[in-house]
């Protein structure tokens, strides 16, 4: 049975959930966890610096949240696993998670080297894969949602991005084959696709290469989003409002992929 609407679209829209987000000390994936926290989840964040996470957890316990902080490289399977544990121990089973940890750098494919390529898959693939491989038994449990974070290199080809678009793609690839598998268990798997984000470390090297002007003008909407603004669709996507959604990979880009190539 469907709840009302007017149950669900309230200031406790994800209160008694816990949230898992990976990389979830800066940028849009604090965006999404502080979006989660002021909805009424808890939060377990992982990243691999430490200090940036214990900022971001201050910042989530003044919304109310309760949160847990675990350092770990989401390239390291045994690590992240750690971080789910101690999350159902000193929380709850996550019912919601996000594979957002991500690196980047810009280099021309002429002369990436192949550790470069290597690390940013292993960050971006291969750590999503980790993440979403030891959230299984709890969001089993749960009958949770999992959320990747791609990005519109996924979706065509960015200059000076070959590495991270092959890895997106990876991403929202894995994303359709979680979805397919573990939808019988109830948990449901989408992506969402940002596009330029304004105040991320990623769109700051990308905008110092090209100049501003030039995504503003990519842009049918005219300008950058807001981390909040991507925030605001993973709501939607972990939260009952989405309760038939599952296997979607979800634009947030101001319709930029409409205009062609990101160069
Ligand atoms: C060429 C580079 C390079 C660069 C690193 N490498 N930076 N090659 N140009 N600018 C190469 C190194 O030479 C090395 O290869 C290999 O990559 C591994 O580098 P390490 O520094 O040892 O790796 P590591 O410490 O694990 O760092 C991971 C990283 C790094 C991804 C390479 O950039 C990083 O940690 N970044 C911080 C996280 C981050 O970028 N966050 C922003 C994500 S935002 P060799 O051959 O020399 O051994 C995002 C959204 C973007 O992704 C949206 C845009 C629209």
């Amino acid at each position: 049975m469907t709840p009302p609407l007017t149950s669900l679209v309230n200031e406790r829209l994800l209160a008694g959930r816990t949230a898992f987000v990976t990389g979830g000390g800066s940028g849009v994936n604090l965006a999404i966890a502080t979006a989660f926290a002021t909805l009424g989840a808890d939060v377990s964040i992982c990243g691999r610096s430490e200090e940036r996470l214990l900022g971001a957890a201050a910042g989530l316990r003044e919304l109310g949240a309760r949160v847990v902080t675990s350092v770990a490289d989401v390239r390291d399977r045994a690590a992240v696993q750690a971080a789910f544990d101690r999350t159902a121990d000193e929380l709850a089973p996550c019912d919601i998670v996000v594979c957002g940890a991500a690196g980047n750098f810009l280099a021309p494919a002429e002369s990436l080297s192949s550790n470069g390529f290597r690390a940013v898959v292993d960050i971006d693939l291969l750590g999503s894969f980790h993440a979403a491989h030891a959230a299984f038994e709890q969001l089993r449990q749960t009958r949770g949602s999992l959320l990747f974070v791609s990005g519109g290199q996924s979706l065509m080809p960015f200059e000076l991005q070959a590495h991270v678009g092959a890895a997106k793609a990876g991403v929202d690839s894995l994303m359709r084959s979680l979805a397919l598998e573990w939808g019988r268990h109830g948990i449901r798997v989408n992506s969402i696709v940002p596009g330029p984000v304004a105040g991320t470390e990623g769109m700051a090297r990308l905008a110092d290469h090209t100049g501003e002007d030039l995504w503003n003008d990519m842009v049918p909407l005219g300008r950058f989003a807001t981390a909040e603004e991507i925030a605001q669709l993973a709501v939607v996507l972990v939260s009952p409002l989405a309760s038939y959604v599952s296997g979607a990979q979800v634009v947030v880009d101001g319709g930029m992929a409409l205009t062609g190539t990101g160069r």
